[in-house]
């Protein structure tokens, strides 16, 4: 059935169509990282100038059928490990990849609302200022306190997971707050004089909630969430809560400061993005965009460390949100090494709301997107992960240590101690077949290999001329050291819980020219992004090497650059600038968006897409969030679907006095970044006919 399309009916209101995103996101979430310099000036090649691997490529993409084997491990684990995703043939799965995407697809939106699939309801589960325990005071955005933020949902929800609890009604919901938006919050909000309350308020905002969840109270047919306020396991995290580093790296001359001599205790954790959930039953969030917070980088005089800051474009002069005029930390002439204690993957464990959480050093420091676990075949841990710039780098780690079913002591430990490796991808067909316009090679895919370079193990170097806490604080340079490829600023990277496979969200690049364009970055000028399928050598997570193919070129399906893994284009939703991904029960993929206001002109949206059998390619759009708003933190199970909405009607002009958007609360409300389920109206499953 062909897609319906209201497409042609664009937005006008959504500014900046055609430039990527409105100025307005650009400053508050990520410190407008496309308006800067690309802060990869190493001359290391975009496309690793390495003779493919002798290994056959062909022959590790057959091996398919047994790398359920290492996700078989997950499955038989107590109330930690119940994350895990069922294998193929458990109770409601099924091995037809197009089960579980039977909805009708949703044209594309513009609207202010949450759109979802006919016979589908949806509603708000929390929003920003919604109440976790009972003394915090109703939402009073004119009013707002840091009191009241520190015990309220936050600011601009991103990452979104959950836990089992004592029953599949009653669960963990655990979310990241990426970043604060002040002039849509604050009445009067004057960006060069914020006062020192405003600037409280959003450090309370920003960080992390953990709440508890039921379903049970709506009943069976219903797949509404409400929180548990004053649950024991409710907590919020923000700037001001203490964390602590760990790993090979932790107590290096690099981290410590005036507060912190021992370079061990950091306050706060920062622009958390997405993240991802282990299989022994913890969480891990990623700090993402951190420059933006640090003020007077220039006033750091040494060359070595101001090409530092700058590969990690902190800027000079103030910061966007002034930080720096209330807490000397945020000031890089004062404490230059705060921002070093910023760029880590962060593990918390939701069930002990005494704990602290770890910033786990071993993993790497850089522009993290997300990180995901997967078991290799000997039962190392293996985290993917992406560093969100244009041009930088694919890495996964790999624990020295194996899982341990049941010990939460020893698996807490598994984090510390491994190998980081950065991506080195090649392609397999001639340069001069790959011309920059997404033209398929004459061997018909864009494909190939790639091999995982070893950079730091433990306390261990391997990259010359540098040692293991600079690879670990600096891990950029490490991987222009060893001429890593150049990707269009990877975002999640999540391997299949059923198959293994890894998928890499590559969300956009238009820096890129059709000059710098190869078979793994095979456009110039990509504004719509790509998606990658990464298969490791003989189906285990841990290995060297992998192969690699790319399953869509995004896009609308009427630009001839776009590519949807072969099936045929007229049967699939628009999709533009994937971001997170998501599995669910039957092995399908879904791809929630960020950037489809500046490239479609229409809303962030949610997608299914088929990865197997004879639908494979197939996108099918199952939601759209208000206008101005980005699509984060997909969750996907049978019953229901989550998403965060995050910064619905951030668009250039909007402020607290002129809200573009009336979302969720409708009238003349102040728009509310909020966490939304959707599930069938009839109480059956999505997989259900
Ligand atoms: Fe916060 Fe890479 O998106
Ligand atoms: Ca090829
Ligand atoms: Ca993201």
């Amino acid at each position: 059935m062909p897609i319906p399309t209201s497409r042609r009916s664009l937005l006008p209101l959504i500014a900046g169509h055609g430039t990527g995103r409105s100025a307005l996101t650009c400053r508050y979430r990520c410190g407008d990282a496309c308006f800067h310099e690309v802060p990869n000036t190493s001359d290391n090649p975009y496309f690793g100038d390495v003779a493919a691997s002798a290994f056959s490529r062909r022959s590790v993409l057959k091996a398919g059928a047994v790398v359920a084997l290492a996700g078989a491990a997950t499955t038989t684990l107590g109330r930690q490990d119940a994350v895990a995703a069922p294998t193929a043939g458990a109770p409601g799965s099924s091995t037809d990849a197009a089960v579980g995407l039977r909805f009708t697809p949703i044209a594309q939106q513009t609207d202010d609302a949450v759109t979802v699939p006919a016979g589908y309801l949806h509603d708000v589960v929390l929003r920003w200022g919604d109440p976790l325990f009972s003394d915090a005071p109703a939402f009073d955005p004119a009013n707002q306190t840091e009191a009241a933020q520190l015990r309220q949902f936050g600011y601009n929800n991103d990452h979104v997971g959950l836990l089992p609890l004592n029953n599949q009604d009653e669960q963990v919901m655990v979310v990241n707050h990426e970043y604060t938006s002040e002039p849509m919050m604050f009445p009067d909000y004057d960006p060069e004089n914020p006062t020192e309350e405003q600037v409280r308020i959003a450090w309370a905002a920003h960080g992390l909630t953990v709440v508890a969840v039921t379903g049970k109270h709506r009943g069976p047919r219903s797949g509404a969430f409400d929180a548990i306020v004053d649950h024991p396991l409710n907590r919020r995290l923000h700037v001001r809560t203490e964390f602590e580093l760990s790993g090979p790296a932790a107590g290096s001359d690099y981290l410590r400061t005036t507060a912190d001599p021992e370079g061990r205790t950091v306050l706060g954790t920062l622009n958390n993005c997405a993240g991802g959930l282990t299989p022994w039953g913890t969480w891990l969030t990623a700090e993402e965009n951190f420059n933006q917070y640090f003020a007077n980088a220039g006033a750091v005089t040494d060359p070595v460390a101001r090409q530092r800051l700058s590969r990690y474009g902190l800027g000079s002069g103030a910061s966007e949100r002034k930080w720096e005029r209330f807490d000397d930390r945020f000031d890089l002439a004062k404490e230059p090494n705060e921002a070093n204690r910023f760029g880590w993957i962060v593990e918390v464990d939701p069930f002990d709301p005494t704990s602290t959480p770890k910033k786990r050093t071993a993993l790497g420091r850089f522009k993290h997107e997300a990180a995901t676990i997967r078991l290799a075949a000997d039962g190392r841990a293996v985290a993917y992960m992406g560093d969100d710039e244009r041009f930088d780098y694919l890495y996964k780690f790999v624990s020295r240590d194996r899982y341990r079913q049941g010990d939460a002591a020893h698996n807490a430990t598994l984090l510390d101690n491994g190998t980081l490796y950065v991506a080195r991808l090649t392609g397999d067909s001639p340069a001069t077949e790959i011309d920059g316009t997404g033209t398929l090679p004459a061997d018909g895919e864009f494909d190939g290999a790639g091999e995982w370079i070893p950079l730091v193990t433990g306390n261990v170097s391997h990259v010359p001329g540098m040692t293991a806490e600079e690879v670990l604080i600096f891990t950029r340079q490490a991987g222009d050291a060893v001429g890593a490829t150049k990707m269009d600023r990877p975002e999640d990277v999540e391997p299949s819980p059923r198959t293994g496979t890894v998928y890499v969200a590559l969300t956009n690049n238009t820096r890129r020219t059709a000059a710098q364009a190869h078979e793994a970055n095979p456009r110039g000028n990509n504004k719509h992004g790509h998606v990658l399928e990464l298969e490791e050598t003989g189906a285990d997570a841990a290995a060297a090497t992998f192969a690699w193919r790319i399953l869509l070129l995004c896009g609308d399906p009427e630009d001839p650059s776009t590519y949807f893994a072969g099936f045929d284009k007229s049967q699939v939703s628009p999709i533009s600038c994937p971001d997170n991904l998501a599995f669910d029960d039957h092995g399908n993929l879904w791809i929630s968006t960020d950037g489809q206001p500046g490239t479609l002109g229409t809303n962030d949206a949610l997608y299914g897409v088929a990865v197997a059998g004879k639908r494979r390619g197939e996108v099918r759009q199952f939601l759209a969030v208000p206008h101005g708003g980005e699509t984060c933190g997909p969750v996907v199970t049978d019953k229901r679907v989550l998403v965060a909405v995050q910064h619905p009607g951030e668009i250039d002009g909007a402020s607290y006095e002129n809200p573009l958007s009336h979302w969720p609360d409708g009238g003349t409300s102040i728009p509310r970044p909020s966490i939304v389920v959707a599930y069938r109206a009839d109480g059956k499953t999505i997989g259900q006919a």
